[in-house]
């Protein structure tokens, strides 16, 4: 019984899954570039355009650079792991694939599971976030709306009447993505290039602008960077050293995303030698802006002012260009909608992965007739991130995200281990430089960012894994393939 819990699923079933081509299979479209420009798309938002200030304003100060650079090169240890298996096992489910070869089925749903947090609720959180940078720019053009986009709702819930705002930009949002993602996938790649044009644009004119006035104002920089790791105030997590550890917790949101290239790899040409570049392409690139912008923006505030809700654009009113305030606003709404995009493209991904080998319902898998995508799923996926969008608030939102994501990435570290001392035969067109080191630290700066996180996320992440736990053993278990393979296999000896 507990052999067959951790059943794992053979590595030629998966590899001759992954190079099928057929009318029912997802269509190959994307090259590098798209691929690339898919990382970014998900991966600039929400973090660095909103958590950036609050992160440096209440715990780290201007070392919320260093922040940055730890959980940058937390995200790159799994992101190696990550680029080892998407080009080994190039398949839509990603980690819960790669789950499933190497620690067995049961793993496999916890991380499948978990990977409904990173996507669904993570569009759910940025969705949220998108509603408030449309909300201040209807505000500043004096926009009046002939609705309130936040109404409150009472409702009842076991016999208690239960009071809640709805979010109807979040939610509206979700719907237009969904529709988007059900039209095609090439289409999807071409919205997300045009909103990564938008916002890689807007961030570098940030940078420009901000690099000029440091030219022009070195001595009010080096003030507001001085001193560059404010003292501990006596509280763990605010400032000193357990400041920044505190501070790259929660940037770490800023980084979630690259990892969804890897759900995109049988809609890629050429897996093997693109998925790698997508993913760490996207990621290099995004650190490298990061830390760039949080260093320029403590330097043109001092650090106690930017707890705020759009800080970047602060900045740059900072500088005195008041069009660079409207200018950034376009950027997070640019940047942010393709965010929501890759995040809902990945989860429909991995579900209709998931309902291939038997783990969800049947409907999650089928494609429509004409675009070849996931409807069915990207319809219900998206119903459900909308709701969770509408009416849950975005900081618990952002920590359970959070927690899924790092459980995904611990598990894919470990996972590139066990395959190098299991399988050290198949073709790795991509192979993580110094295992089991890489792997190892992966492993340790996940685990060491999940415990960083709050007590109600954790309550909120463990009913999660019971909810999940209960699907497993009523319905999945009985309907997964390979277990069904496992029966037939002993009825036959
Ligand atoms: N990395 C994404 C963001 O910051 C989730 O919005």
């Amino acid at each position: 019984m507990a052999s067959k819990l951790f059943a794992t699923k053979p590595l030629s079933t998966i590899m001759k899954e992954a190079g099928e081509t057929h009318e029912h299979s997802l269509k190959r479209a994307l090259g590098p570039v798209n691929l690339t420009t898919l990382g970014i798309g998900a991966i600039i938002g929400a973090g660095i355009f909103v958590l950036t200030g609050t992160a440096a304003a209440q715990f780290a100060g201007p070392a919320i650079v260093l922040s940055f650079v730890i959980a940058g090169i937390g995200c790159i240890f799994a992101g190696l792991c990550y680029a080892e298996f998407a080009s080994m096992i190039p398949i839509a489910g990603s980690a819960y694939t790669y789950g499933y070869a190497t620690m067995g089925e049961l793993v496999a749903w916890i991380i499948g599971w978990a990977l409904v947090l990173e996507y669904a609720f993570g569009a759910a959180t940025v969705a949220v976030g998108w509603s408030g940078f449309v909300t201040s720019l209807t505000n500043f053009f004096g926009i009046k709306l002939p609705f309130n986009p936040t109404p409150a709702v009472t409702f009842h819930l076991f016999g208690h009447a239960v009071a809640a705002r709805v979010d109807i930009f979040a939610m509206a949002a979700i719907v237009v993505i969904t529709t988007i993602l059900v039209i095609g996938v090439r289409e999807s790649a071409n919205f997300t290039s045009a909103a990564v044009m938008i916002k890689v644009s807007v961030v570098l004119i940030f940078v420009g602008l901000a690099t000029a006035f440091a030219f022009g104002h070195w001595s009010q920089m080096m003030a507001n960077w001085h001193p560059f790791i404010p003292k501990n105030n006596g509280h763990f997590g605010h400032f000193g050293w357990s400041g920044i550890m505190r501070g790259a917790g929660v940037v770490f949101f800023s980084y979630i995303g690259f990892d969804a290239v890897s759900t995109a790899a049988q809609e890629a040409k050429n897996p093997q030698r693109d998925m790698p570049i997508g993913i760490l392409g996207s990621l290099v690139i995004c650190t490298v802006l990061y830390i760039i912008v949080s260093g320029l923006l403590t330097g043109l505030k001092p650090y106690s002012t930017l707890n705020v809700a759009a800080p970047v654009a602060d900045g740059a009113a900072a500088i005195g260009a008041s069009w660079g305030v409207i200018l950034i606003d376009f950027g997070a709404i640019a940047g942010l909608a393709s965010v929501m995009l890759v995040m809902l493209l990945g989860q429909s991904r991995v579900l209709y992965t998931m309902s291939h080998d038997g783990l969800v319902w049947k409907w999650a898998g089928k494609l429509h007739p004409r675009f070849c995508t996931p409807y069915i799923t990207s319809i219900v996926v998206g119903a459900f991130a909308a709701l969770l969008a509408a009416f849950l608030p975005i900081g618990l939102l952002g920590e359970l995200v959070s927690l899924g994501t790092l459980l995904a990435f611990t598990i894919v570290c470990l996972g590139t281990w066990i395959m190098r001392v299991k399988r050290p035969d198949v073709p790795r067109p991509f192979r993580t430089p110094w295992v089991p080191l890489v792997p190892i630290c992966g492993m340790i700066v996940s685990v060491a960012l999940m415990v960083s996180l709050d007590a109600p996320a954790w309550i909120g992440f463990g009913s999660w894994l019971i909810l999940g736990l209960i699907i497993y053993f009523t319905y999945s278990r009985k309907h997964s393939t390979v277990q069904r393979t496992l029966a037939l296999e002993e009825v036959k000896k």
